[in-house]
């Protein structure tokens, strides 16, 4: 085997696809974000704006976090030191667990290395504890959840998306009693539609299944505290399974399920994922629990409204453009591309020409012929760098001579 050769081909075949992906290096400035320093591939640096980060509310700055974990780090030091079992369950992985279940309404809460890992460690592990079990998976679910289903190693079966009747097709399909496993999300975050939590609650119950929701692009960002569309929509105590991430609206890093405090016991011994790995730093423990905490807050409900704002200025005024929004009424801002070759090029002249960084999103991401530039506004975002973005928007549809007339509805 030609081992550099087989490695040579697998990066060209993306090449040739039109899927290698290429990183832009930046760096974030402390109290200054969204403005960070993008150093170019020849070693200089430009100062631009970024206008696709997941650091929803700028919590990944706010003073409040940043003294928690400075704190955390000079208390305790840098690393746990072990995993959860073996040492490594601290004071600080505690009180965020705790903050975690009464931000879900839950008992208890697990923290995972990140939101991925809790997707495909708690998906991959059930069939431990539910012989038989059969999992329904919504058709955009993400990929963690998706690559936890596959190794969940038991019956699976996909549903249209946010297809409710489809859904209920496959659930009277089978044995009744058999156990069985809804997994969707909140909110799908590259079209920024909702799940329909309600209905498909409503059918779980009609089917005796479990409902396991990700509320990764919600938590921080809907409901009076944060807790997301189903703290918003009164609908958490009829969720089994919450998974959210600390890396987005809440601005710092990783991952975790709410539920049960049995639920939560099984998966905490059962998954590999949970168990054989090193625990999150307690500063970054300390970080998510000071943001999750703020966020419950009315200052917390500020920045949600001020974020929200932000949103629908855009919409409102890239649409006045012509420009095809496709408004799902969540906070995420998709502009419709639908072509490959522009998107990217759209993005490259964004980022060179006028300073502003908004990643292509391309196949397999998204399906062929949806690409797509995918906004998102925070409160930090203030109305001179909105202006910027909408004239700099307006200038190179022309340029690039795309259609101003395609609505997406
Ligand atoms: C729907 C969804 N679930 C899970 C994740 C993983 O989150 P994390 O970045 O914490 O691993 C993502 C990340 O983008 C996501 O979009």
């Amino acid at each position: 085997m030609n081992y550099d050769a087989a490695l040579e081909q697998a990066i060209q075949r993306l090449h040739d696809e039109g899927r290698y992906r290429t990183f832009i290096d930046i760096e974030r400035r402390k109290g200054a974000y969204p403005q960070a320093v993008w150093t170019r591939p020849d070693g200089s640096e430009t100062e631009i704006t970024v206008w696709c980060g997941n650091d929803y509310l700028g919590m990944g700055q706010h003073p409040a976090v940043l003294a928690a974990m400075h704190e955390a780090l000079d208390a305790t030091g840098a690393g746990s030191g072990g995993t959860r079992n073996i040492s490594g369950t601290t004071v600080y992985h505690k009180r965020l667990e705790a903050e975690l279940a009464d931000l879900h309404g839950k008992e208890s809460a697990l923290v995972f290395s990140s939101a991925y890992i809790a997707n495909d460690a708690t998906l991959s592990t059930l069939r431990k504890l539910f012989p038989g079990l059969i999992i329904y998976s919504d058709e955009l679910n993400h990929a963690s959840m998706i690559e936890g289903i596959k190794r969940f190693d038991g019956a699976k079966r996909i549903f249209r998306h946010n297809d409710v009747e489809h859904l209920r097709e496959l659930l009277a399909a089978d044995d009744p009693a058999l156990p069985k496993l809804i997994a969707f999300e909140s909110i799908y975050s590259m079209d920024g539609d909702f799940g329909p939590i309600a209905e498909i609650c409503d059918l779980a119950v009609e089917f005796n299944a479990l409902t396991y929701l990700d509320e990764v692009h919600a938590v921080g960002m809907y409901g009076p505290r944060g807790g997301g569309v189903a703290e918003r929509d009164g609908l958490m105590d009829r969720i089994d399974i919450f998974n959210g991430t600390l890396g987005k609206a809440f601005g710092v890093f990783g991952g975790y399920i709410a539920a049960s405090a049995r639920m939560c016991d099984a998966i905490r011994s059962y998954a590999p994922g949970f168990i054989f790995t090193t625990s999150i730093p307690p500063a970054v423990a300390a970080g998510a629990a000071a943001s999750i905490a703020f966020l419950k807050t009315a200052g917390g409900q500020e920045l949600r409204d001020a974020q929200q704002l932000h949103a629908r200025i855009l919409k409102m005024r890239l649409r006045g453009l012509g420009l095809p929004i496709d408004d799902r009424g969540s906070h995420i801002v998709p502009v419709h591309v639908g072509n490959p070759v522009h998107c990217k090029a759209l993005s490259d002249m964004l980022l060179s020409d006028f300073g502003i960084y908004v990643q292509p999103i391309n196949f397999p991401t998204v399906p062929r012929g949806t690409e797509r530039l995918r906004f998102t506004p925070s409160p930090v975002h203030d109305s001179q760098q909105i202006d910027h973005l909408v004239r700099a928007m307006d200038a190179l549809w022309s340029r690039c001579a795309l259609n101003r007339q395609v609505a997406v509805a």
